[in-house]
């Protein structure tokens, strides 16, 4: 098949739309066109065990950007969701970044729409709009510094106390660090659907019945979760804290994907997914686990879908994107 066929196979649904022959070994097939084709796969710890174990690199948001903005590779295939895959494209436009399912979302970015955001910034126009990386290229045009959970606080710890800030789009996040730095951030109304998901009625009774276990929250959950956490932080910082915890139970608030990293870099410990306020597995995020192995492989065959990005709307959205590595770098949080 030639890549004009597969581009006209992605049309609809978003990812290539082929059968993978059951007897390929895709680990290998994945290797080899790494190899090949000079690709580096960036991986988000929310993604499937496979997809984690062929990544060249599993990290957190802030991670992956700098991964992303690094790279010495022709084509960069982010296995994530799309807000992520854009902001790779942001930081390095002459990459071909490719997504294996374009309609890998985020319930999180898609709660700010950019038109609404921008008629709620001009009712704050004495206000710095610090904006969390999960939301779209066009909300990042319109902030002034982009932040994610691994570097949210140094960010606002870097403004001057008297300058007031709108903070977007997660209120749960914004709510968590209005209370750490003492800040009166104005918030905007966004969530994570995974995250708002978690059941305090039951995670206290797992407490009850693992006195012993930590409990470990991502800071997009909600304030009451928050306020019963051992430990608090982004995907990276909560895998961190299992392996040099000393405890060996921990039950965790966040994505079920990153609960494999966890096992593999402390196989002693057990790791408990908090329970969600409902039956089913909603604490698994189904824009994130739409990649598979499968859609990885085609997508690293014929380089499609691939993230395009009006060049005035990127320049736009880099400038607060630098903003954000600048005050990283310049607190340590990155090199
Ligand atoms: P981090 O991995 O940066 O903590 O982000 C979590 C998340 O929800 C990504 O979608
Ligand atoms: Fe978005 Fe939440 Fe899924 Fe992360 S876990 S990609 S914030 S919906």
């Amino acid at each position: 098949m030639d890549i004009n066929i597969a581009k006209d196979k992605i049309f609809e649904k978003g990812f290539l739309d082929l059968e993978v022959d059951v007897h390929i070994d895709l680990f290998a097939e994945i290797e080899r066109l790494k190899k090949e084709k000079n690709i580096v796969l960036l991986a988000h710890y929310y993604q499937e065990p496979d997809i984690q174990d062929v990544a060249d690199y599993i990290g957190d948001s802030l991670g992956l950007a700098q991964k992303a903005a690094q790279t010495n590779a022709d084509i960069i295939v982010f296995a994530g969701v799309h807000f992520m895959a854009e902001t790779a494209k942001i930081l390095n436009p002459s990459k071909k970044v490719l997504l294996p399912d374009l309609k890998a979302g985020c319930s999180l970015a898609d709660s700010a729409p950019a038109p609404l955001f921008k008629v709620f910034k001009e009712k704050h126009p004495d206000h710095l709009v610090i904006s969390y990386i999960n939301c779209s290229a066009e909300i990042k045009a319109l902030s002034d510094i982009i932040c994610t959970s691994g570097n949210a606080e140094k960010i606002i710890e870097s403004i001057p106390e008297n300058q007031p800030i709108i903070f977007a789009p997660d209120k749960n996040l914004g709510a968590y660090l209005n209370k750490k730095t003492g800040r009166s951030m104005v918030l905007w109304n966004g969530a994570c659907m995974v995250h708002e998901i978690f059941s305090l009625e039951k995670i206290t009774k797992l407490k009850i019945r693992h006195p012993k276990s930590k409990f470990i929250a991502h800071p997009e959950c909600e304030e009451a979760l928050l306020a019963v956490a051992d430990f608090i932080g982004s995907t990276t910082q909560l895998l961190k804290y299992s392996q040099e915890n000393e405890a060996l139970e921990f039950i965790v608030a966040t994505e079920t994907g990153i609960l494999h990293k966890m096992q593999q870099a402390s196989p002693n410990k057990t790791f408990i997914p908090a329970p969600p306020n409902n039956s089913c597995a909603c604490n698994d995020c189904p824009h994130m686990k739409l990649n598979t192995l499968e859609k990885l492989y085609l997508c690293m065959m014929y380089e499609q879908p691939e993230i395009k990005m009006d060049e005035n709307l990127r320049l736009a959205a880099l400038k607060p994107m630098e903003r954000m590595m600048e005050i990283s770098k310049k607190a340590g949080l990155i090199v």
